[in-house]
């Protein structure tokens, strides 16, 4: 490494929730030293407990968090989204770049203040806080291919990374960004299901989450379709052709079209909101 060039783009997070601490786990995870990260919270009980457990700046004021970042991490509610801009607005300086994770937030919203700021706008997801998040993201008007590079090497620390157009983040947001809470709902159902058929707990939570990870394996580490891995388990008139037969008939695609589509509707509301 040349004297003075770091290893990572330095990194700004403001916002340490959910999807601000995965990040922040991630690029611990992936080698980013301590040094090369910077933290806002807003609450003081909040900064205590993270300064415990990590030896990067913690800060009550965003300003401070970005100060030498190359990259400032938005990653409040979109309700909170305004204020932050605000926040840093005159602080920020050439060289940075925005990397916004709120759900339907416009590169607009943020450029109408900041001006020529490049700024790059994604949607992961909390799988994230495992490395197996996967985040779709799009440029703003005054981002280049290296500003997608770099927000494409952050990102990367907590899973896969697709580049696309802006008029497909609410989908993302509908479909991977919300998703695993489609799967976890789904893990209750089966669960309590299971427990009705006679199933022990502890037995049926370790053979739903199982089974769960197991058909996400086959559907990533295979080439075959979800048809096709649902052909293997169909025998004719055997217990999966009950079953799948029992949700086609209550409209189960439809139903999923359905809440993707509501889904996709809100995260445009809340955009509008920031
Ligand atoms: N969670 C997901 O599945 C997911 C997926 C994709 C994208 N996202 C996006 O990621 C963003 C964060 O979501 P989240 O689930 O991580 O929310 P969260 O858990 O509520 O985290 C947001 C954090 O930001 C803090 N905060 C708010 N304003 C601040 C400010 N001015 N300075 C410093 N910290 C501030 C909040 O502090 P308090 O604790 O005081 O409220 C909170 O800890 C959202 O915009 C969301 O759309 C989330």
């Amino acid at each position: 490494m040349i004297s003075g060039m770091t290893a990572h783009p330095t990194v700004g997070i403001i916002g340490v929730g959910a999807m601000g601490e995965a990040l922040r786990r991630g690029l611990e995870r992936a080698g980013w030293a301590p040094g090369e990260l910077s933290l806002a919270v807003r609450r003081e009980d909040r900064a205590t407990e993270l300064s415990s457990r990590t030896s990067s700046l913690v800060t009550l004021d965003p300003k401070e968090a970005i100060e030498g970042r190359d990259v400032i991490v938005v990653a409040v509610k979109p309700r909170d989204v305004g204020g932050v801009i605000e926040q840093i607005s005159k602080s920020l300086v050439t060289g940075q770049m925005v990397l916004s994770l709120a759900a339907g937030v416009t590169t607009t919203t943020y450029e109408d203040v900041l001006g020529e700021v490049p700024v790059v706008r994604a949607m992961p997801n909390t799988p994230a806080l495992v490395g197996e998040g996967v985040t779709g993201i799009a440029r703003g008007s005054h981002a280049a291919e290296a500003h997608l590079k770099r927000a494409t090497e952050v990102l990367g620390a907590v899973g896969g990374v697709r580049v696309m157009d802006e008029s497909l983040l609410d989908a993302v947001t509908a479909v991977s960004g919300t998703g695993p809470a489609y799967v976890f709902l789904l893990a209750e159902a089966l669960t309590e299901a299971a427990v009705r058929e006679g199933l022990p707990r502890d037995i049926a939570e370790e053979f739903v989450h199982q089974t769960i990870r197991g058909a996400g394996h086959l559907l990533t580490d295979t080439d075959t379709t979800p048809a096709e891995l649902r052909s293997q388990v169909t025998s004719p008139g055997g217990t999966t052709a009950a079953a799948v037969h029992v949700l086609e008939e209550r409209g189960f695609r439809a139903l999923v079209e359905d809440a993707v589509q509501a889904a996709a509707k809100r995260a445009a509301e809340l955009g509008q909101q920031g």
